[in-house]
C-alpha cells in the first residue's frame, strides 16, 4: 500500500493543505467564468469536483487511482451532479488541445512530471485560460536525507521554493504567474465535516496502516516546519491559437 492507496480507502476529500474550507473559500474568490469549462486533475475523491459542480459550472475530473474515481464517481451520483470523470495521468491528458477554460489541481503536480503536467494543463487550456494550483511547498532549508524520506513516503517527485514554481511556470508558457495565497505551514486538513466520505473500515484493522499513520506523523513532525503551500494562478496567453 502507498500513501495514495491510504488516501484512497480513507475516503479523504480534501487530501490537500488547508482543506476543504480553504478550497471554497479560493474558488468563492476566483471570479471564474460562468457555467465555464473546468477540468480538475487528481481529483481524488471528488469533493471539490462536486462543489465546482455544484456552483454552475461544467465539469471534468481525472485521476489516475481507480479506487479514488469509484468513490468521485459514487459521490457525484448521491449529489445528483453531472460530473464527467475519467481515469487518466495529468502527464498525457485525453483531450484535445484548447478545451478548458480553468485547469483546477489541489496536491498534485509534486506526484508527477512537473514538465510534463505543466505543459499538458497549458495545451488543454483555451487561450487566455487559467490555471489554478494549490501545491506543497518547501519553505526552509532542504537537505538530502528529508528530500529523500518525503518523497519515498508520500510518493512525490519534486519538493521545491515558491519561487521555483514560478519560474517552472513560465518556462512551461504560462503568463502573469500569480501567488494568490501563500502559507508558511500546512494548514489543518481531515478536519472539515465531509457528509459523503466513504471511509473503509477494515483500515482500523490493519497494521501497515498503523505504521504508515506513525511514519506520516514523525515526518511532519520532524520537517513540518520546512513546508508551506502556494496558491499560483497562472495564465496562457490570450492570443495563441
Ligand atoms: C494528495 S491527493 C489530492 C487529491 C485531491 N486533489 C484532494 O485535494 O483531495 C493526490 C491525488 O493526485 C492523484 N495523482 C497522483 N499522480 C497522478 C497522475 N500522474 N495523474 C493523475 N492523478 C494523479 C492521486 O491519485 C491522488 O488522488
Amino acid at each position: 500500500m502507498d500513501y495514495h492507496d491510504l488516501l484512497a480507502k480513507l475516503g479523504e476529500g480534501s487530501a490537500h493543505p488547508g482543506g476543504f474550507t480553504a478550497t471554497v473559500k479560493l474558488i468563492d474568490s476566483l471570479a471564474l467564468p460562468e457555467r465555464g469549462q473546468v477540468l480538475e486533475v487528481g481529483c481524488g475523491t471528488g469533493r471539490t469536483a462536486c462543489y465546482l459542480a455544484r456552483n454552475g459550472y461544467r465539469v471534468t475530473a481525472i485521476d489516475l487511482h481507480r479506487q479514488m474515481l469509484e468513490k468521485a464517481v459514487r459521490r457525484a451520483r448521491r449529489e445528483r451532479l453531472d460530473i464527467r470523470f475519467i481515469q487518466a495521468d495529468v502527464t498525457s491528458l485525453p483531450f484535445p488541445d484548447h478545451q478548458f477554460d480553468v485547469v483546477f489541481v489541489e496536491s498534485v503536480t509534486i506526484f508527477t512530471r512537473w514538465r510534463a503536467a505543466l505543459s499538458e494543463y497549458k495545451r488543454v487550456l483555451k487561450p487566455g485560460g487559467r490555471l489554478i494550483d494549490r501545491e506543497m511547498v518547501l519553505c526552509g532549508r532542504k537537505t538530502e536525507l528529508m528530500s529523500r524520506r518525503l518523497k519515498h513516503f508520500y510518493g512525490m517527485r519534486t519538493l521545491a521554493t515558491m519561487t521555483v514554481w514560478k519560474k517552472r511556470l513560465k518556462q512551461c508558457g504560462f503568463t502573469s504567474v500569480l501567488v494568490r495565497e501563500h502559507s508558511r505551514s500546512m494548514g489543518k486538513w481531515g478536519v472539515d465535516h465531509d457528509p459523503h466520505r466513504e471511509l473503509d473500515m477494515a483500515l482500523f484493522e490493519d497494521e501497515q496502516v498503523r505504521r504508515m499513520s506513525e511514519t506520516n506523523d514523525q515526518l511532519l513532525a520532524r520537517y513540518g516546519k520546512r513546508l508551506g503551500y502556494a496558491v499560483f494562478d497562472a495564465k496562457v496567453p490570450p492570443d495563441e491559437r
